[in-house]
């Protein structure tokens, strides 16, 4: 079966790619000739899941699904949630996203956030959405180098490292992403 994943960041692709069954082989934006920037302009991250979804179904044709994330700090209301990517201008550059989080949390003692991924499915005419949480705490500092985005400084419940200091499969255990993707799976198999 084949699948379009609508996205090109090659690290969402390694992750879900990590998650599905080989029978389920997964096409990025690229594989279809999708070069364009798709509009994520909903104030929920549902919506921008669904709107990525429903853009690539409708012109390109093919069964698809996407994700969309947020990253939602508590004492901050829940920003920079849905504006997660541009928290710090439309450049989504994430060292500038974590520093100014970072600036917005100096001294701040309550540094409880959660990632929010909704993953929607367009397939076979119907569509289907997914929702993925993981629990954490802002660090203070950046560390570790591996994943992508906020992982530097995303620690998870029960954890002593952050995304970024955690193997990939580790990440893959316990993140957002799989646990909505694992959902995915579990659908697309019956
Ligand atoms: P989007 O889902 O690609 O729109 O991501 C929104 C923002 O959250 C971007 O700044 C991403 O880099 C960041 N992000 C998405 N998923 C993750 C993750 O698994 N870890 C850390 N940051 C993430």
């Amino acid at each position: 079966m084949k699948i379009v994943f609508a996205t090109n960041n090659p690290n969402k692709l390694k992750e879900v790619q990590a998650l599905v069954p080989s029978h389920i082989q997964l096409l990025s934006l690229t594989n279809i000739g999708c070069t364009e920037d798709i509009p994520e302009t909903s104030p929920t991250i549902e919506g921008n899941a669904i709107q990525k979804a429903q853009y690539i179904k409708e012109n390109y044709g093919y069964d698809c699904f996407a994700d969309d994330t947020g990253l939602e700090v508590d004492i901050l209301n829940g920003d920079p949630g849905v504006y997660s990517a541009r928290y710090a201008g439309e450049s989504k550059d994430s060292d500038a996203n974590m520093d100014k989080l970072l600036n917005n949390l100096k001294e701040k003692d309550n540094r409880k956030a959660q990632f929010k991924t909704v993953v929607a499915l367009h397939i076979n005419g119907t569509l289907e959405t997914f929702t993925g949480i993981c629990l954490g705490t802002i660090t203070k500092q950046k560390r570790g180098d591996k994943g992508f985005g906020y992982d530097p400084i995303f620690m998870p419940n029960e954890y002593r490292k952050t995304f970024a200091e955690l193997p990939l499969e580790e990440k893959n255990s316990i993140s957002h992403r799989a646990k909505a993707v694992k959902q995915l799976v579990v659908f697309l198999n019956n």
